[in-house]
Protein backbone atom coordinates (compact mmCIF):
# COMPACT_ATOMS: atom_id res chain seq x y z
CA UNK A 1 0.00 0.00 0.00
CA UNK A 2 1.28 3.14 -0.95
CA UNK A 3 -0.71 6.69 0.53
CA UNK A 4 0.30 9.73 -0.74
CA UNK A 5 -1.02 12.84 0.32
CA UNK A 6 -3.91 13.69 -2.42
CA UNK A 7 -5.41 11.92 -5.94
CA UNK A 8 -2.67 14.30 -7.78
CA UNK A 9 -0.08 12.68 -6.25
CA UNK A 10 -1.06 9.14 -6.55
CA UNK A 11 -2.71 9.78 -10.49
CA UNK A 12 1.15 11.12 -11.49
CA UNK A 13 2.87 8.35 -9.72
CA UNK A 14 0.65 6.11 -11.38
CA UNK A 15 1.19 7.36 -15.01
CA UNK A 16 5.13 7.37 -14.30
CA UNK A 17 4.76 3.52 -13.77
CA UNK A 18 2.26 3.14 -16.72
CA UNK A 19 4.71 5.12 -18.71
CA UNK A 20 7.98 3.66 -17.56
CA UNK A 21 6.48 -0.37 -18.69
CA UNK A 22 5.19 1.56 -22.02
CA UNK A 23 8.95 2.56 -22.89
CA UNK A 24 10.33 -0.30 -21.51
CA UNK A 25 8.24 -2.20 -24.00
CA UNK A 26 9.29 0.06 -27.02
CA UNK A 27 12.51 -0.63 -25.92
CA UNK A 28 12.30 -4.61 -26.51
CA UNK A 29 9.36 -4.07 -29.86
CA UNK A 30 6.92 -5.91 -27.03
CA UNK A 31 3.38 -4.72 -27.03
CA UNK A 32 2.05 -3.47 -23.70
CA UNK A 33 -1.14 -4.57 -22.42
CA UNK A 34 -2.99 -2.92 -20.34
CA UNK A 35 -6.28 -3.13 -17.86
CA UNK A 36 -8.18 -0.09 -17.85
CA UNK A 37 -10.97 1.14 -15.35
CA UNK A 38 -13.35 3.85 -15.76
CA UNK A 39 -15.25 5.86 -13.15
CA UNK A 40 -14.68 8.65 -11.65
CA UNK A 41 -11.09 7.68 -9.74
CA UNK A 42 -9.09 7.06 -13.10
CA UNK A 43 -9.93 10.64 -14.51
CA UNK A 44 -6.76 12.80 -13.46
CA UNK A 45 -4.39 9.66 -14.15
CA UNK A 46 -5.77 9.63 -17.92
CA UNK A 47 -5.27 13.49 -17.79
CA UNK A 48 -1.83 12.59 -16.58
CA UNK A 49 -1.19 10.35 -19.32
CA UNK A 50 -2.19 12.70 -22.05
CA UNK A 51 -0.39 15.36 -20.06
CA UNK A 52 2.92 12.82 -20.93
CA UNK A 53 1.98 12.12 -24.40
CA UNK A 54 1.49 15.72 -25.73
CA UNK A 55 4.00 17.33 -23.59
CA UNK A 56 6.35 14.13 -23.24
CA UNK A 57 6.61 12.57 -26.27
CA UNK A 58 4.84 9.00 -24.73
CA UNK A 59 3.82 7.20 -27.61
CA UNK A 60 0.65 4.67 -27.14
CA UNK A 61 1.70 3.00 -30.38
CA UNK A 62 2.54 -0.45 -29.24
CA UNK A 63 -0.10 0.27 -26.34
CA UNK A 64 -3.08 -2.49 -26.51
CA UNK A 65 -6.17 -2.05 -23.96
CA UNK A 66 -8.76 -4.23 -22.64
CA UNK A 67 -11.34 -2.45 -20.21
CA UNK A 68 -12.65 -4.07 -16.96
CA UNK A 69 -16.45 -3.35 -17.97
CA UNK A 70 -19.71 -1.82 -19.76
CA UNK A 71 -22.97 -1.18 -18.74
CA UNK A 72 -25.49 -3.28 -20.39
CA UNK A 73 -27.44 -2.52 -22.38
CA UNK A 74 -26.01 0.53 -23.69
CA UNK A 75 -24.92 2.09 -26.58
CA UNK A 76 -21.42 2.40 -27.26
CA UNK A 77 -21.80 6.44 -27.90
CA UNK A 78 -24.19 7.02 -25.00
CA UNK A 79 -22.60 9.97 -23.00
CA UNK A 80 -23.07 7.32 -19.93
CA UNK A 81 -20.98 4.72 -21.60
CA UNK A 82 -17.71 3.17 -20.63
CA UNK A 83 -16.65 3.39 -24.77
CA UNK A 84 -17.71 7.29 -24.77
CA UNK A 85 -15.76 7.82 -21.58
CA UNK A 86 -12.83 6.14 -22.20
CA UNK A 87 -12.53 7.92 -25.87
CA UNK A 88 -13.39 11.86 -24.05
CA UNK A 89 -10.63 11.09 -21.22
CA UNK A 90 -7.85 8.92 -22.81
CA UNK A 91 -8.13 7.94 -26.09
CA UNK A 92 -9.20 10.74 -28.16
CA UNK A 93 -6.09 12.47 -27.41
CA UNK A 94 -3.63 9.97 -28.05
CA UNK A 95 -1.64 8.16 -30.99
CA UNK A 96 -3.29 4.54 -30.11
CA UNK A 97 -4.53 2.45 -33.11
CA UNK A 98 -7.98 2.19 -32.81
CA UNK A 99 -7.99 -1.62 -33.57
CA UNK A 100 -6.19 -1.80 -29.83
CA UNK A 101 -8.72 -0.61 -28.40
CA UNK A 102 -11.07 -3.36 -26.64
CA UNK A 103 -14.37 -2.51 -24.73
CA UNK A 104 -17.19 -4.47 -24.12
CA UNK A 105 -20.00 -4.41 -26.13
CA UNK A 106 -23.04 -3.32 -24.69
CA UNK A 107 -24.85 -3.03 -27.77
CA UNK A 108 -25.24 -6.79 -28.64
CA UNK A 109 -28.49 -8.54 -28.57
CA UNK A 110 -28.16 -10.48 -25.47
CA UNK A 111 -28.19 -14.14 -27.03
CA UNK A 112 -24.64 -12.83 -28.28
CA UNK A 113 -23.07 -12.24 -25.16
CA UNK A 114 -21.88 -15.05 -23.79
CA UNK A 115 -19.97 -15.79 -27.01
CA UNK A 116 -18.50 -12.34 -27.11
CA UNK A 117 -17.19 -12.76 -23.39
CA UNK A 118 -15.52 -15.89 -24.76
CA UNK A 119 -13.92 -13.84 -27.45
CA UNK A 120 -12.79 -11.11 -24.65
CA UNK A 121 -11.01 -13.59 -23.03
CA UNK A 122 -9.87 -15.23 -26.26
CA UNK A 123 -8.26 -11.86 -27.35
CA UNK A 124 -6.22 -10.90 -23.62
CA UNK A 125 -4.80 -14.67 -24.01
CA UNK A 126 -3.90 -14.19 -27.58
CA UNK A 127 -1.94 -11.34 -26.98
CA UNK A 128 -0.28 -12.51 -24.06
CA UNK A 129 -2.37 -11.63 -21.10
CA UNK A 130 -1.90 -8.13 -19.41
CA UNK A 131 1.12 -6.34 -18.15
CA UNK A 132 -0.70 -4.05 -15.73
CA UNK A 133 -3.90 -3.78 -14.70
CA UNK A 134 -5.83 -0.33 -13.10
CA UNK A 135 -8.13 -0.63 -10.99
CA UNK A 136 -10.79 1.65 -8.80
CA UNK A 137 -13.11 0.25 -5.85
CA UNK A 138 -16.80 0.29 -5.31
CA UNK A 139 -18.01 1.14 -2.17
CA UNK A 140 -19.23 -2.92 -2.02
CA UNK A 141 -15.66 -3.73 -2.82
CA UNK A 142 -16.30 -4.49 -6.01
CA UNK A 143 -13.26 -4.35 -8.74
CA UNK A 144 -15.17 -3.85 -12.39
CA UNK A 145 -18.31 -4.74 -12.09
CA UNK A 146 -17.57 -8.63 -10.01
CA UNK A 147 -20.40 -7.57 -7.15
CA UNK A 148 -19.82 -9.48 -3.84
CA UNK A 149 -19.69 -12.98 -4.50
CA UNK A 150 -18.54 -12.76 -7.31
CA UNK A 151 -16.27 -16.51 -7.56
CA UNK A 152 -12.24 -16.15 -7.71
CA UNK A 153 -12.92 -18.36 -10.92
CA UNK A 154 -15.28 -16.01 -12.87
CA UNK A 155 -14.53 -14.84 -16.17
CA UNK A 156 -15.99 -12.26 -18.60
CA UNK A 157 -19.66 -12.34 -17.87
CA UNK A 158 -22.50 -10.39 -17.49
CA UNK A 159 -23.60 -9.65 -13.89
CA UNK A 160 -26.45 -8.14 -11.96
CA UNK A 161 -25.72 -4.61 -10.43
CA UNK A 162 -26.25 -4.23 -6.70
CA UNK A 163 -28.66 -1.54 -6.22
CA UNK A 164 -26.00 0.29 -4.21
CA UNK A 165 -23.85 0.16 -7.06
CA UNK A 166 -26.75 1.90 -9.23
CA UNK A 167 -27.43 4.27 -6.88
CA UNK A 168 -23.72 5.35 -6.63
CA UNK A 169 -23.49 5.66 -10.43
CA UNK A 170 -26.59 7.59 -10.89
CA UNK A 171 -25.29 10.74 -10.94
CA UNK A 172 -24.02 9.51 -14.64
CA UNK A 173 -27.51 9.38 -15.49
CA UNK A 174 -30.59 11.54 -15.33
CA UNK A 175 -32.05 9.36 -12.52
CA UNK A 176 -32.15 5.95 -10.83
CA UNK A 177 -34.17 4.15 -12.90
CA UNK A 178 -32.00 5.01 -16.23
CA UNK A 179 -29.07 2.96 -14.76
CA UNK A 180 -28.80 -0.31 -16.54
CA UNK A 181 -29.54 -3.44 -13.99
CA UNK A 182 -26.86 -5.54 -15.65
CA UNK A 183 -23.20 -4.70 -17.17
CA UNK A 184 -20.33 -6.66 -18.56
CA UNK A 185 -17.24 -7.39 -16.68
CA UNK A 186 -13.96 -9.37 -16.93
CA UNK A 187 -13.99 -11.58 -14.24
CA UNK A 188 -11.84 -12.01 -10.32
CA UNK A 189 -9.77 -15.00 -12.35
CA UNK A 190 -9.28 -12.19 -15.47
CA UNK A 191 -8.03 -9.47 -13.10
CA UNK A 192 -5.55 -12.26 -11.29
CA UNK A 193 -3.94 -12.64 -14.15
CA UNK A 194 -2.62 -9.46 -14.89
CA UNK A 195 1.02 -9.80 -14.54
CA UNK A 196 0.38 -6.48 -11.82
CA UNK A 197 -2.57 -4.51 -10.68
CA UNK A 198 -2.85 -1.31 -9.40
CA UNK A 199 -5.84 -0.13 -7.06
CA UNK A 200 -6.79 3.40 -6.80
CA UNK A 201 -8.80 4.41 -4.20
CA UNK A 202 -9.76 8.98 -3.15
CA UNK A 203 -11.33 10.02 -0.95
CA UNK A 204 -13.22 9.16 2.75
CA UNK A 205 -15.79 7.38 1.60
CA UNK A 206 -14.02 4.68 0.11
CA UNK A 207 -11.78 4.23 3.80
CA UNK A 208 -13.73 1.59 5.25
CA UNK A 209 -13.64 -0.58 2.67
CA UNK A 210 -10.25 -0.26 1.88
CA UNK A 211 -9.47 -1.60 5.45
CA UNK A 212 -11.73 -4.63 4.49
CA UNK A 213 -9.93 -4.92 1.77
CA UNK A 214 -6.51 -4.41 2.59
CA UNK A 215 -6.47 -6.26 6.55
CA UNK A 216 -9.57 -7.86 6.53
CA UNK A 217 -10.39 -11.38 5.88
CA UNK A 218 -9.42 -13.21 1.82
CA UNK A 219 -12.99 -13.26 0.65
CA UNK A 220 -15.59 -13.32 -2.17
CA UNK A 221 -17.73 -10.91 -0.38
CA UNK A 222 -14.79 -8.39 -0.60
CA UNK A 223 -14.43 -8.74 -3.80
CA UNK A 224 -10.99 -6.61 -3.67
CA UNK A 225 -10.26 -8.43 -0.67
CA UNK A 226 -9.07 -11.23 -3.43
CA UNK A 227 -6.24 -9.67 -4.45
CA UNK A 228 -3.80 -9.83 -1.22
CA UNK A 229 -3.43 -13.05 -2.92
CA UNK A 230 -2.23 -11.84 -6.10
CA UNK A 231 1.71 -11.58 -6.66
CA UNK A 232 2.20 -7.77 -7.38
CA UNK A 233 -0.74 -5.84 -6.46
CA UNK A 234 -0.42 -2.26 -5.09
CA UNK A 235 -2.99 -0.08 -3.49
CA UNK A 236 -2.13 3.62 -4.22
CA UNK A 237 -4.60 5.82 -1.82
CA UNK A 238 -4.87 9.33 -0.02
CA UNK A 239 -4.55 9.26 3.14
CA UNK A 240 -8.53 9.96 3.51
CA UNK A 241 -8.68 6.41 2.12
CA UNK A 242 -6.07 5.11 4.09
CA UNK A 243 -7.74 6.81 7.01
CA UNK A 244 -8.86 3.68 8.41
CA UNK A 245 -6.00 1.70 7.99
C1 LIG B 1 -17.75 1.68 -11.06
C2 LIG B 1 -16.88 0.86 -12.02
C3 LIG B 1 -15.63 0.37 -11.34
C4 LIG B 1 -15.11 1.50 -10.48
C5 LIG B 1 -16.04 1.71 -9.31
C6 LIG B 1 -15.73 2.93 -8.48
O1 LIG B 1 -19.07 1.33 -11.05
N1 LIG B 1 -17.52 -0.25 -12.67
O2 LIG B 1 -14.68 -0.07 -12.30
O3 LIG B 1 -13.85 1.21 -9.99
O4 LIG B 1 -17.38 1.63 -9.70
O5 LIG B 1 -16.19 4.09 -9.07
P1 LIG B 1 -15.62 5.51 -8.72
O6 LIG B 1 -14.22 5.53 -9.24
O7 LIG B 1 -16.49 6.48 -9.46
O8 LIG B 1 -15.66 5.65 -7.25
Amino acid sequence: VTIVDDLKKGSVLAAKQIARLIRDKQAVGQPCVLGLATGSTPKTLYAELVRLHQEEGLSFKNVITFNLDEYYPIENDALQSYNSYMHRHLFSHIDIDPGNIHIPNGELPKEAIKQHCADYESKIEAVGGIDLQILGIGNNGHIGFNEPGSSIYSRTRLINLENSTRLANAYEFANISQVPRLAITMGISTIMKARKVILLAWGPAKAPVIRESVEGNVTEQVPASLLQQHSDCAFIIDTAAAAEL
